[in-house]
């Protein structure tokens, strides 16, 4: 275990299992069909790269947008900027954005907003944890791979300071490290 994570949330196996279900629905609703999958920079990066290489019965075609919300902070701004667009249109394609974790939802709101305007065929989510809050969202995961607590989290693509991405698993941090 890396020696600033305090505890691990999900194993390396465990995240494989979510991961596992999350593709086999998918696989199942767009058998078949061409596929837009669309990674938020860069938190998402990981799990898509993972989720991608199981969807064996779609024809998938990936993108990538970034988006800002947090700056180097470990507290959500609500302010969202689209740092990055696609490099294509969307009207009438199948699109699946592909997200790292649902906190407040700012960021996807407004991404999800965005792009419907674009007039796709249809526009799904797909996140791989979102924080149990106890708040109503105005979004919500077509595939959502699982709840995580309220606590900042780092591992499988998520950074604190852009630092611990590459984590195969997903922990927190030691206090001392964000204090
Ligand atoms: P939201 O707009 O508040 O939903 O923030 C979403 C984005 O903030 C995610 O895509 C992540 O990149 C980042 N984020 C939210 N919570 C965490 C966390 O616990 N660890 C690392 N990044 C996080
Ligand atoms: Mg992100």
């Amino acid at each position: 275990m890396h020696p600033d994570v305090e505890k691990i949330l999900l194993s390396k196996e465990a995240i494989d299992e979510i991961v596992d279900r999350m593709a086999a629905q998918i696989n199942e609703d767009y058998a078949g069909k061409t596929l837009l999958c669309v990674g938020i920079l860069k938190g998402s990066c990981v799990f898509m790269m993972d989720l991608i290489r199981r969807l064996t019965d779609v024809d998938v075609e990936i993108d990538f947008m970034v988006a800002s919300s947090y700056g180097s902070s470990a507290q959500s701004s609500g302010d969202v900027k689209i740092k990055k667009d696609l490099s294509r249109d969307i009207e009438g394609i199948d699109v699946l954005i592909v997200e790292d974790i649902l906190d407040t939802g700012n960021t996807l709101t407004k991404l999800m907003g965005v792009l419907r305007d674009r007039k796709p065929a249809s526009l799904e989510l797909a996140v791989f944890l979102e924080k149990d809050l106890g708040i109503e969202r105005a979004i919500k995961a077509k595939y959502l791979g699982g709840i995580c607590p309220d606590e900042f989290v780092v591992g499988y693509g998520l950074d604190y300071n852009e630092k611990y991405r590459q984590l195969p698993y997903l922990g927190t941090l030691k206090r001392e490290i964000y204090s």
